[in-house]
């Protein structure tokens, strides 16, 4: 597991400042004045910090924008960073700061001092997060990376919330970096057992288990692979004793496509396909380092798209829990054949109040939106649009795209209830009205196709190039704001 950066919170203390090492980081709102942190680095720096913030070269800068100050004089720090910052600026602006912040680090130590401002905490998260990097195999580098020191006012808990939420991130991120030969359907069970000792309750259940359930469509994904596939169940029981509400991740670890392969160009990057499970995990990391007051159960499908001498065939009819036959028409088209066994037994099983699914589920999405929203599927207008403003709060891009009877003749079958793929028009859509055909009526449901987000080619707004943790925060926001008591 990659050492996230370690921050420490404290109050601030104006004597420890000149003798700090590496960077010492100062907050100026709009207004130019200088807090007591800054008064004092601009005292011991012989007034450099405010000839910068009087030259043209601050006032052009946005709020949440930083200047290096290099090599000062009367500090022991090699540079001191002056960040443009609103006295009243929103937890983006703040957030922002903190991965500006964290872009000049270079594994210095930070002195970060935050004195008074209120969104302490918010730049603290957003240093945290972007100081983010996946090094769990690269030989060890000689150059630790420093630690942060916070010092200001904190709410008492916002130091825990703030670790909360960051190593929820962290956990999605190491998961969605981890390459197939380490992350395996076996070992991701494992790091999700480990995860009882943040007192969730952890289940597996194994094949002969999956088999007796009925769950033979996501059985029939993983049967041309060595690795078993798995269910694995984590429940946080922080509520009253209402009905939970249900997260479900696509594992597949590795997707060759199965029988109908993908081409060999860029095959590697579906080692990130266990992205959803990847966000589930982390959700569920964050609720119970934070003891959020709400009931979630969490289910991810953890299987390997293979081919071999078992693997399931284009043509070949596959009967689901549900008890709908499906013809594959494409073996690659192989997550929504986990989620729907999956999808049905929580609903089965739990009778949850609502559920969202994550799943890097089409191409055909990346297409559409790119990198930067996530889509979003939905048959209920409130929970949607409570997902989309948790979102929007969070930074974390998304975009409602439709389901509609009209895209369901693309999936009839002639030998079966009905087939895997809807072929090219429309992929995305005919993706998500397969999974609703899983979805029982008056059951709140979101379906968010992360295909393009979890992964991203260059850096995102949050992370480093790689594994984003998209969907994290944007879900803990939304549990926090509608199911918490
Ligand atoms: N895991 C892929 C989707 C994917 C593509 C994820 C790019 C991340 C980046 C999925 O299992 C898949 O192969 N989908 C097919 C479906 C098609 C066969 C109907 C696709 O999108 O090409
Ligand atoms: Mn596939
Ligand atoms: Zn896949």
């Amino acid at each position: 597991m990659t050492k996230p950066v370690s921050i420490r919170f404290q109050e601030l203390s104006l004597d420890e400042i000149a003798a700090a090492t590496g960077a010492v980081v100062v907050f100026v709102g709009e207004d130019g004045k200088l807090d007591r942190g800054a008064a004092r680095v601009n005292r011991l720096a012989r007034g450099a910090v405010a000839r910068l913030v009087e030259n043209a070269a601050f006032a052009d800068l946005n709020s949440g924008d930083v200047l290096e100050l290099a090599f000062p004089a009367g500090l022991a720090a090699d540079g001191v960073l002056v960040v443009k910052l609103d006295r009243r600026c929103g937890h983006d602006i703040a957030r922002k700061a903190g991965v500006n912040i964290a872009r000049l680090k270079r594994g210095r130590p930070m002195l970060v001092l935050t004195g008074t401002h209120r969104m302490g905490d918010e730049i603290a998260l957003g240093l945290a997060l972007r100081c983010y990097e996946f090094t769990d195999h690269k030989t060890p580098n000689a150059r630790p990376e420093g630690d942060v020191t916070v010092m200001g006012v904190t709410q008492p808990d916002a130091a825990l919330d703030v670790a909360a939420r960051a190593e929820g991130v962290f956990l999605t991120r190491d998961l969605t970096n981890a390459p197939a030969n380490i992350l395996t359907t076996q070992t991701f069970a494992e790091r999700l057992l480990a995860l009882s000792d943040l007192g969730l309750e952890v289940e597996v259940l194994d094949e002969p288990a999956l088999e007796a359930l009925g769950m033979r469509t996501l059985l029939a994904v993983g049967q041309g692979s060595d690795s078993p596939s798995k269910v694995v169940i984590l429940r946080w029981n922080g509520g009253g004793d209402e009905a939970p509400f249900a997260l479900i991740g696509k594992g597949v670890v590795f997707d060759t496509g199965g029988i109908s392969m993908k081409p060999a160009a860029g095959m590697e990057e579906m080692t990130m396909d266990m992205g959803g499970a990847g966000v589930v995990a982390g959700v569920m990391s964050t609720l119970a380092r934070r003891k959020a007051k709400a009931n979630v159960v969490a289910l991810v499908g953890l299987v390997e798209n293979m081919p071999d001498g078992k693997a399931i065939r284009p043509g070949d009819v596959i009967t689901t829990m549900k008890g709908d036959t499906v013809e594959i028409i494409n073996t690659d088209a192989e997550g929504r054949m986990v989620l729907a066994d999956v999808l049905w037994y929580a609903q089965d099983r739990f009778k949850p109040s609502g559920m969202i699914d994550l799943a890097t589920l089409t191409g055909a999405i990346v297409i559409g939106l790119g990198h930067h929203k996530a889509g979003v599927f939905s048959n209920d207008d409130a929970l949607c649009n409570g997902f989309l403003d948790a979102a929007k709060d969070e930074g974390e891009g998304a975009w409602r795209m439709p389901l509609d009877p009209v895209y369901e003749p693309q999936l009839k079958s002639r030998v079966a209830d009905l087939q895997n793929v809807g072929g090219r028009p429309a992929g995305a859509v005919t993706a998500a009205q397969f999974l609703q055909r899983f979805v029982k009526a008056g059951v709140p449901w979101i379906h968010l196709d992360i295909a393009g987000v979890a992964s991203t080619p260059s850096d995102s707004v949050y992370a480093p190039k790689g594994a984003s943790g998209w969907g994290v925060l944007s879900i803990d926001r939304l549990i926090r704001d509608r199911y918490e008591r």
